[in-house]
């Protein structure tokens, strides 16, 4: 392997989480690593301008041009193997993977996933219903999570969580941002810091 991981991120939407890759790279909080690759499943998502912005090459696999599931992943396959990705992170990537997609790259692939996992998780979890479910759970306490990817849904092996403290305030919206900015920012660079460290060494 080369002296840094190559890495790729796959999004969907606003992209917070890829920029705080990118800016944990620019401060050298990822050193083992490197984004070589952004894939968006959406054509619109910011995420493709935070990349651009970055000067990172970016690749759209949008389902519309697929016939299939299958299909779908053997684009996004081929787009990972002509950039020689070694670790992909998904960051607000909302579509399921096949466990075909996900064998070929056990151990290759991180998630993160808002909320203490196995709390509000897998098919049918995802951005503000996360949220939803925890208020409407009456939870004092959620967080955010960062684990392996297999072929169940969020049920892959924790590589890192983080706690944050819900207000009686809290609206879906309000604890999103919090559990961002508070957990996911943080732990998903730390993480892909620490998977990449153990790849290359
Ligand atoms: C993040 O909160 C991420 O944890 C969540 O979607 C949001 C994407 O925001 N992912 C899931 O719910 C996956 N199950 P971003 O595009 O600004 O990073």
């Amino acid at each position: 392997m080369s002296k840094k991981a190559r890495i790729a991120v796959l999004v969907s939407g606003g992209g917070t989480n890829l920029q705080a890759l990118i800016n944990a790279q620019n401060k050298g909080v990822i050193n083992s690593g490197k984004i070589e690759l952004v894939i968006s499943n959406n054509s619109n998502a910011f995420a493709l301008q935070r990349a651009e912005k970055a000067s990172i090459d970016t690749a759209c696999v949008l389902k519309k041009d697929c016939t299939d599931q299958n299909d779908f992943e053997n684009k996004i396959i081929k787009k990972l193997e002509e950039y020689k990705i070694d670790l992909i992170v998904l960051a607000g990537f909302m579509s399921i993977l096949s466990q075909s997609f996900t064998s070929k790259y056990a151990n290759r692939i991180i998630n993160v996933h808002p909320s203490l996992i196995p709390s509000f998780c897998g098919k049918g979890f995802y951005g503000l219903k996360v949220h939803q479910a925890a208020l409407e759970k009456g939870v004092k306490v959620t967080g955010a999570t960062v684990h392996f990817v297999n072929e169940i849904p969020d049920g892959g092996e924790i590589i890192m969580q983080k706690a944050v403290n819900i207000k009686e305030d809290d609206t879906p919206q309000t604890l999103q941002k919090r559990v961002m900015r508070l957990a996911e920012w943080k732990i998903l660079p730390a993480a892909v810091e620490q998977v990449c460290n153990k790849m290359i060494s």
